[in-house]
């Protein structure tokens, strides 16, 4: 087996090789003069089971993915599972205004080109993987999340919209804690209304999780009305920390009290491992178990 790094997720893609105790290389990866990608694995050959880990985001790193997908198809791989860490455009997901694409379908048929089986970790939408017409998996990285916290003195687990509360449900109950969830209204890209918390949280310590956090909108407006309800202490995990507009720093003057998130992609907060969890699959994957 051979992990390959793209630049997107160098990080995880070294410490998941370390995991499954395999080979480990680096794509070589700048641009040509006019801008476009230019990649490389400076191998001979890959005569192995190959997986390649590379977020689909920011958009250059979606090039770069077909560009290796071909590389290392071309060197001679046995198979190829491409791990997604974080599936950029997850959240166009259907045809929301007339005269819209269904970005993330086009997505997955492009990507689909070119590999064997696909692993994506809490896809804003699972369904979204049925447009890969090859093996695809979503882990859940709920349990993991779980795990970091079970030791942090938490009350409740609330998810800030419905949407998330089967997230919340898994947390709360891997931690023997009880969980809801908070109504949230989307006004614009970076405008979001939540209504009063209607669940006990007096005198609580709440975690509120989320897939992902973008422009940190809707867990400030969740923070504001837990505070208001009288949680006293509010902590904050996600999946995925996209962290727009320096969200992270305006964290620090809100009623946030602490910030964690897994580490598909890297920032100053993604503390919490899912190499394990990816490995596992990919084990399970290669033993012919999906
Ligand atoms: C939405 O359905 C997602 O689960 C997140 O709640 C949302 O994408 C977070 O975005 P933002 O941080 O910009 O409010």
């Amino acid at each position: 087996m051979i992990v390959i790094g793209g630049s997107a997720s160098m990080d995880l893609a070294k410490e998941l090789a370390t995991v499954l105790d395999c080979t480990f290389i680096p794509a070589t990866t700048t641009a040509f003069p006019d801008g476009e990608c230019y990649t490389r694995l400076e191998v001979e050959e890959l005569n192995d089971d190959v997986i390649l880990v590379q977020n689909t985001f920011p958009d250059s790193k979606i090039i770069e993915t077909f560009l290796l997908q071909d590389a290392i198809k071309k060197l001679g791989a046995k198979s190829l599972t491409l791990v997604i860490p974080y599936f950029g455009y997850a959240r166009q997901d259907r045809v929301f205004k007339n005269g819209e694409p269904v970005s993330a379908n086009i997505m997955c048929k492009h990507l689909d080109l070119c590999c064997d089986r696909v692993i994506t970790i809490d896809l804003h939408k699972e369904s979204t993987l049925d447009s890969f017409t090859c093996a695809h998996k979503d882990l859940k990285a709920a349990p993991v999340i779980a795990e970091y916290f079970k030791t942090k003195g938490i009350d409740m687990v609330l998810s800030p919209d419905i949407g998330a509360a089967g997230r919340a449900k898994i947390v709360g109950d891997c931690m023997g804690l009880p969980y809801d969830h908070l109504c949230k209204t989307r006004i614009s890209g970076t405008e979001v209304k939540i209504q009063p918390a209607t669940a006990d949280v007096k005198g609580k310590s709440v975690l509120i999780v989320d897939d992902m956090i973008s422009t940190g909108g809707t867990i400030i407006a969740a923070t504001a009305a837990l505070k208001e309800a009288g949680a006293v202490k509010v902590s904050v995990a996600c999946t995925h920390g996209v962290f727009i507009n320096n969200a992270l720093e305006r964290f620090n003057g809100s009623p946030i009290d602490s910030v964690v998130c897994c580490n598909t992609l890297n920032n100053a907060v993604s503390r919490i491992s899912v190499a394990e969890l990816v490995a596992g699959a990919v084990k399970d994957a290669l033993a012919g178990k999906w």
